[in-house]
């Protein structure tokens, strides 16, 4: 379901990047639901080439296609019960101090996660409260591979941390 990975990214150089875009957010919406807490800029959408050359970067280094977006969850709001659309799996690094845990399974029966940079099988139902800050995310999504194709080739990369496989 997750699996904790080397923070192999200048978390100061996404940060900046993050604050000079944060207006150009917009709250994240699809045919299932429309939220106002939760925000999302995609890498063609961003002023700037910090997420468009990363989407490049990881592209190349994974083999595989990626998206890279930034994520705000804004401070004391849950992010219901859901799997992403149209995700297989995904890479998300945390770019601020927040330490709120994502659970994977369903509100009566869950797994808690805390962790900085790792590989979610996001096609399982999960969710995240939050604390009382905001969550900034930064989010690699991937679109036609699963977690144990990509959970292999991180693997090849050097980039699992060795704390089990979960
Ligand atoms: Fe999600």
């Amino acid at each position: 379901m997750l699996q904790r990975i080397i923070y192999d990214i200048d978390k100061d150089l996404f940060l900046q990047d993050f604050l000079i875009n944060e207006s150009l957010l917009t709250f994240y919406e699809d045919e299932r639901v429309k939220n106002d807490h939760w925000s999302i800029l995609r890498d063609h959408d961003s002023s700037t080439d910090v997420l468009r050359n990363f989407s490049d970067l990881k592209t190349k280094q994974l083999g595989i296609p990626v998206k890279a977006r930034y994520y705000k969850l804004k401070a004391n709001t849950q992010l219901m019960w859901h799997t992403d659309l149209g995700t297989k799996c995904a890479i998300n690094y945390i770019l601020n101090e927040n330490s709120s845990s994502v659970l994977f399974g369903d509100w009566k029966n869950y797994q808690e996660f805390t962790y900085d940079a790792a590989l979610l099988d996001v096609s399982k139902s999960h969710s995240v409260i939050n604390n009382n800050t905001d969550r900034i995310l930064l989010k690699l999504s991937i679109m036609d591979h699963t977690y144990t194709e990509v959970y292999e080739k991180l693997s090849e990369l050097n980039l699992i941390q060795c704390t089990g496989h979960q």
